[in-house]
């Protein structure tokens, strides 16, 4: 028999995010239930802080301390998970599903590490978990993937999917800030965590292409499978050795399949100016995506923020509450049904630039060549500029044709090695995904 009883959410966390989904279902109540058919009412909000003062949620929500007041309270249809971090959320997301309750969670770490039991938990127990918060925030992407673009073979994901970086990035190369500087500048507006390592390392992108490939490829990809390279060695030179050679430079994720195995790795590289994901500024994301019916598809969006997460989190509760309210059953959860292996890092072949100081004397350029060139990496483009040093030194910065990582990686060992290589200053993949 259909009920109009509300259907009722059950909030863990009430933060960036858990404040903007409180605000946002009591705001858009009328529309939501216009949506759903039924009324959608948060019942209440766990937090770590009971008693801190909180000016900006509804009036009247009731904040609770104690878990299972929302874990195992049977009136609870959909818990949202927005604590953030592994545990306790991940046990809280279990325990939920135990309970029966439909889950819908922002969280890239939980799904990261353990996206392929928690599918499984929520299969056994008949219910829908819903994560497209923890991706891109804003930017629909898992949906696409799991529905609208489920048709297809995908071949590649690429991505900028990390906005701390993508801001720090964009402003290096717009105003020459060291890397120090643009740390800064996005600490000043909010967009770091207090320890900002997870970002500029590489941390969180790597979640999210876990995430994003294990979906794409149909297979488990977890976050210790991706290769990571965070950003601390740009420096202002190579930002205009960029421009001058005309790429930007950018962290992607990139994940592509090569066989039957799967290239996923997140690093920095540059990106020739016309790529669409050389032009995604500031703390915008992009995702890419290559399959075999659509072509190319590109989702662009905010990919931080409460509004924009709140936008995700909350079209996966008006999907599953549309579902509930029709009586219908979950829908089927993602199926990881290949065993692609992870291709290793140094079988990876690509594209380099190099950039060394060396001794600014004759015969030099004929000794790096030589290094070069016995382990078969040939050279595109040579700049060769004098420092203003008392040393007498010259900067010299190198792009390669496409040359297999490992003989790269031995040429850098044997260049470091070399009497009239000072320092070998910075090495960064040249990508152009999809051509
Ligand atoms: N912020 C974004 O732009 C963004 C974007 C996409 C995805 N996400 C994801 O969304 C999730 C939440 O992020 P956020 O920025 O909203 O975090 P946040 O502002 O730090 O809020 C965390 C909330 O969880 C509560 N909490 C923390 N530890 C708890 C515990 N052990 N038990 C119960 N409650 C606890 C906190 O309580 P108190 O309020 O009492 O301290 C707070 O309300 C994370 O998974 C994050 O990765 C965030």
């Amino acid at each position: 028999m259909a009920s109009d009883r509300p259907i009722a959410v059950g909030l863990l966390g009430l933060g960036v995010v858990g404040g903007g989904v409180a605000r946002a279902l009591a705001d858009k109540a009328a529309a939501i239930e216009a949506s759903v058919g039924r009324p959608v009412r948060l019942a209440a909000a766990l937090v770590a802080h009971p008693r801190k003062r909180r000016s900006d949620v509804p009036a009247g929500l009731r904040i609770t301390g104690e878990p299972s007041e929302i874990l195992d309270d049977p009136a609870v249809d959909i818990v949202v998970e927005v604590i953030g971090g592994e545990e306790p959320a991940f046990g809280y997301i279990q325990r939920a599903l135990h309970h029966g309750k439909h889950v819908v969670t922002a969280n890239k770490e939980v799904m990261a590490k353990h996206g392929p039991e928690v599918l499984a938990h929520a299969a056994e127990h008949g219910v829908s978990i819903g994560f497209e918060g923890s991706v891109g925030a804003g930017i629909p992407i898992i949906g696409p993937l799991l529905r609208e673009l489920a048709a297809n073979e995908i071949g590649a994901v690429n991505a900028i999917i990390n906005g701390t970086t993508n801001y720090m990035l964009t402003r290096m190369a717009s105003d020459g800030l060291e890397y120090a500087d643009a740390l800064a500048a996005a600490q000043r507006l909010g967009y770091t965590e207090a320890d900002p390592a997870s970002d500029v390392d590489g941390d969180d992108a790597a979640y999210k292409l876990a995430i994003l490939s294990s979906l794409a490829f149909r297979t488990t990809v977890r976050d210790t499978d991706v290769y990571r390279e965070g950003i601390a060695k740009l420096a202002p030179a190579d930002f205009a050795y960029a421009a001058e050679l005309g790429y930007a430079i950018k962290l992607v994720a990139i994940a592509k399949r090569v066989g039957d195995l799967l290239q996923a790795r997140v690093h920095p590289a540059f990106l020739p100016l016309a790529h669409p994901l050389a032009k995604v500024d500031g703390v915008y994301n992009a995702v890419e995506l290559e399959g075999d019916l659509v072509d190319w598809a590109m989702f662009q969006g905010p990919g931080a923020g409460a509004r924009p997460t709140t936008s995700a989190v909350l079209g996966d509760v008006i999907s599953i509450a549309q579902a509930v309210a029709a009586g219908a059953p979950p829908a089927r959860p993602p199926v990881l049904d290949r065993k692609l292996r992870i291709q290793p890092m140094a079988d990876l072949e690509t594209k380099y630039y190099l950039r060394l100081r060396a001794s600014d004397r004759p015969g030099v350029m004929a000794q790096i060549t030589r290094v070069l060139g016995d382990l078969r990496v040939s050279l595109a483009s040579v700049i060769q500029k004098e420092v203003a040093d008392a040393a007498g030194t010259a900067e010299i910065v190198i792009t390669t044709h496409t040359a297999k990582e490992s003989a790269v990686q031995e040429a850098v060992t044997k260049l470091a090695a070399l009497d009239v290589v000072l320092e070998v200053s910075n090495l960064v993949r040249v990508e152009d995904p999809g051509s």
